[in-house]
C-alpha cells in the first residue's frame, strides 16, 4: 500500500502524522518504509536523530523524488503487505507524482480556519481526479466550538474525514527525533480506519 500525507499548507501535522501511522504498521507486522519528499528533511531528520540516540525507528526513511515516487509504486502500489508512507512538502511537482503513486492521501490539517481554506483546496483536486482520500483533525482541543466547527465544516462541504481527531498533545512534540513509546496518540485507530477504507488491507 501507498499512503501519501498531504496539504498545501505548512506545519499541519504531515510529518508527526506519517511517522506516527508508520509505527502502527510496523507494530501490525507490515514490511514498511517512509519515503521523505520533502526537501525540509524533517523525516529523515526524525530517523537520523532517533539512530544517534541509540533507539532506531521501526523502519527505514528514505529520500525521494518524483522518479522514486513512481518507482516504489510498482513494488508496494495494492500490496497489503507492504506499506510506504510518503511525507510531501507543501508544494511541488512531488505532490502530483505522490498522489499518482498513491491507494490513499490522507490530508492532515489543523481546526483553524487559515487551515481549512488550504484543506479544501487541497482535496479539490482529489475529488476532481477520483483519488481516495479523507481529512485527519490534528492538534484538536475537544470540548471546544472550534473542534465542532471544523468537523461541520467538513461535512457541509462533503468531504471525508476520519472519525477519529488527533488532540493537541504536548508530550506528542517530545517524540520528533525519537520512537515513538506505547501510546500512539489515536494515530493507532486512525490506522484501523485507513486498514478499513481499503478494504481491511
Ligand atoms: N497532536 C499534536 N499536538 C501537539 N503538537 C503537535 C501535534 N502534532 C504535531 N505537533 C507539532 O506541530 C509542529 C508541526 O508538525 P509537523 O512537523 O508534523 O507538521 P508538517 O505538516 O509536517 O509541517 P511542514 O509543513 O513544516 O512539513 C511540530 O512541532 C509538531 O511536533
Ligand atoms: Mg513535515
Amino acid at each position: 500500500m501507498i499512503v501519501s500525507l498531504i496539504n498545501l499548507k505548512g506545519g499541519v501535522g504531515k510529518t508527526t502524522s506519517c511517522i506516527a501511522l508508520a509505527t502502527a504498521a510496523a507494530r501490525d507486522g507490515k514490511e514498511v518504509v517512509v519515503l521523505d519528499a520533502d526537501p525540509q528533511g524533517s523525516a529523515t531528520f526524525w530517523a537520523d536523530n532517533a539512530e544517534d540516540n541509540g533507539e532506531e525507528l521501526p523502519f527505514a526513511v528514505d529520500a525521494a523524488n518524483p522518479a522514486t515516487v513512481k518507482r516504489a509504486a510498482k513494488k508496494f502500489k495494492g500490496d497489503p503487505g507492504r506499506w510506504a508512507f510518503i511525507d510531501c512538502p507543501p508544494n511541488g511537482a512531488i505532490l502530483d507524482a505522490a498522489q499518482d503513486a498513491s491507494d490513499f492521501v490522507i490530508v492532515p490539517t489543523g481546526t483553524g480556519n487559515a487551515d481549512l481554506v488550504k484543506t479544501a483546496e487541497t482535496v479539490k483536486t482529489m475529488e476532481a481526479n477520483g483519488r481516495p482520500y479523507a481529512v485527519l483533525l490534528t492538534r484538536v482541543l475537544t470540548n471546544t466550538n472550534g473542534f465542532k466547527a471544523a468537523q461541520e465544516n467538513l461535512a457541509a462541504g462533503g468531504i471525508s474525514y476520519f472519525d477519529t481527531a488527533i488532540r493537541q498533545k504536548e508530550d506528542l512534540k517530545g517524540y520528533f527525533g525519537l520512537p515513538f513509546g506505547s501510546a500512539l496518540y489515536g494515530y493507532d485507530d486512525v490506522y484501523s480506519e485507513l486498514r478499513e477504507a481499503l478494504n481491511g488491507r
